[in-house]
């Protein structure tokens, strides 16, 4: 078994290779991590009534989520107890209950065994009280977004992501502008990498952006000189900073290319990103329009009161594998990414379309729709991350020759200097929890696999 002291050296940011590809690594991490934190299993408007359900993944086990009759959240494996057939076959719905398909064994919405086929041929032997749904003993909410643990002992969900909540209510759950949905249905795909890596990526990774994705900035660009829209506006990687916050509990969390509403600088997406919004709008109708201009005012009269001046950001992971994209323009919606291990060198992504609740269809449709021209199984951002995995995929952990580890030092420009940059552009970096970083820095990386480290050692 790999010695993981040895293997991920984070404070000097090396980490092995085999660390992605070691499959009893991958076997631990299924106890040591994905039964030991929080993991996001959905969003409160996909399951709005009782009754009201949705599938999803922890590790690798699936979890039936769902509203019991008292309307309180429950999460159940979604295994029948007699001999473990898939119970619930859809990935959402509205259900009284349960039938398994195996041998017809019923169950309620509560996880109860309320009814088997053949009831007489049990006599008494069926001792229904033992044989209910198995239920994740830990499940809570936080502005609608659901986690569930398997440890009965894990802090609150709130002292496990700490201070990343201020980023969230202001960049993705956006009360102030009347909140968020996340629309009906998922995208689901393959990834040929580990985990961790796409969950470091989102975390960290600025410095592929402008290489891997160049493609992707000309084609918008392209499309802003000949149309005149855009969903990225002004120099993106001037204005931006990254985000590290670590909970009281220790867990790392990061979002990146952070920009500022107050950002006075000519070329700033603050200054160019409404115009570009606007002229979008424009394209859809007065509906469009007019929803855009009273977002706007709202959004000012909450800046007056929060001079913080967050405008938006892009990527995002919540420890261990939940990420966001997002987007500053006001006409794009938010991914929630979660990467499901399949494997140490395999990953099932799976995407939910977050929307602003009060925002007319004619812009959900488009807000969704830029979404996935970008970060989505064919999307322009998404293949070009693909190719790149699947190449070290092909690379990494198949051959004899000793490896060199991977190399995760990059300590970014000096903080003072970057943060002056923002200082002058008038924006109030001092009022921002958790620690600023330069866009290009590999510090989130380390943050992020010093904890894992931990978690992995520890020996409850
Ligand atoms: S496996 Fe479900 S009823 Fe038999
Ligand atoms: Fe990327």
């Amino acid at each position: 078994m790999l010695n993981l002291h040895e293997a991920v050296k984070d404070r000097e940011g090396y980490i092995d290779p085999s660390v992605f590809t070691d499959e009893d690594l991958y076997r631990l991490e299924m106890s040591k991590i994905f039964q030991k934190t929080w993991l996001y299993v959905g969003h409160e408007s996909s399951i709005p009534k009782a009754g009201s359900y949705i599938l999803n993944y922890m590790g690798e086990n699936e979890v039936i989520v769902i509203r019991d009759p008292n309307s309180r959240l429950r999460v159940f494996l979604n295994r029948c107890p007699h001999r473990g057939n898939k119970l619930c076959l859809f990935d959402q719905g509205l259900q009284k209950g349960f039938t398994c398909s195996f041998h017809g064994w019923r169950f309620d919405t509560e996880g109860r065994l309320n009814g088997v086929a053949d009831s007489n041929s049990y006599a008494d032997t069926l001792k229904p009280e033992r044989l209910g749904l198995k239920e994740v003993p830990r499940v809570s909410s936080y502005g609608g977004l659901i986690f569930a643990s398997w440890d009965d002992e894990i802090s609150s969900l709130d002292g496990y992501l700490g201070d990343i909540r201020w980023y969230l209510d202001r960049l993705l759950l956006k009360a102030f502008l009347g909140g968020i949905e996340v629309l009906p249905g998922r995208g689901k795909y393959l990834m040929p990498t580990n985990w961790k890596m796409m969950a470091d990526n989102f975390m960290h990774d600025g410095t592929h952006v402008p290489i891997t994705h160049t493609s992707f900035f000309q084609a918008v660009q392209k499309t802003q000189e000949t149309k005149g829209i855009g969903w990225f506006g002004g120099n993106l990687f001037d204005s931006a900073l990254n985000v590290l916050t670590i909970s009281p509990t220790g867990v790392p969390h990061a979002c990146g290319f952070f920009e500022f509403l107050g950002d006075t600088r000519a070329d700033s997406s603050a200054q160019v990103q409404p115009i570009l919004d606007r002229t979008m709008a424009e394209r859809l109708g007065p509906e469009a329009v007019q929803w855009l201009d009273d977002r706007t005012k709202r959004l000012k009269e909450f800046v007056k009161e929060d001079k913080s001046m967050v405008l938006g950001s892009a990527n995002w992971t919540i420890f261990p594998n939940l990420s966001f994209i997002m987007s500053p323009s006001a006409l794009r919606a938010n991914g929630i990414i979660q990467w499901h291990p399949r494997g140490a060198k395999m990953l099932e992504a799976w995407q939910w379309t977050a929307v602003e609740k009060d925002a007319p269809d004619v812009v959900k449709r488009f807000a969704a729709s830029l979404l996935a021209s970008d970060q989505a199984p064919a999307g322009m951002i998404t293949i070009d991350d693909t190719e790149n995995f699947d190449r070290m995929a092909r690379n990494v952990g198949s051959s004899t020759i000793e490896e060199r580890p991977f190399d995760y030092s990059m300590p970014g420009m000096d903080k003072q200097q970057f943060l002056e940059k923002f200082r002058q552009a008038g924006i109030d970096v001092g009022a921002l929890p958790g620690s600023l970083e330069p866009l290009f820095t590999e510090e989130m990386a380390r943050a992020y696999y010093g904890y894992y480290r931990e978690l992995m050692a520890e020996s409850r």
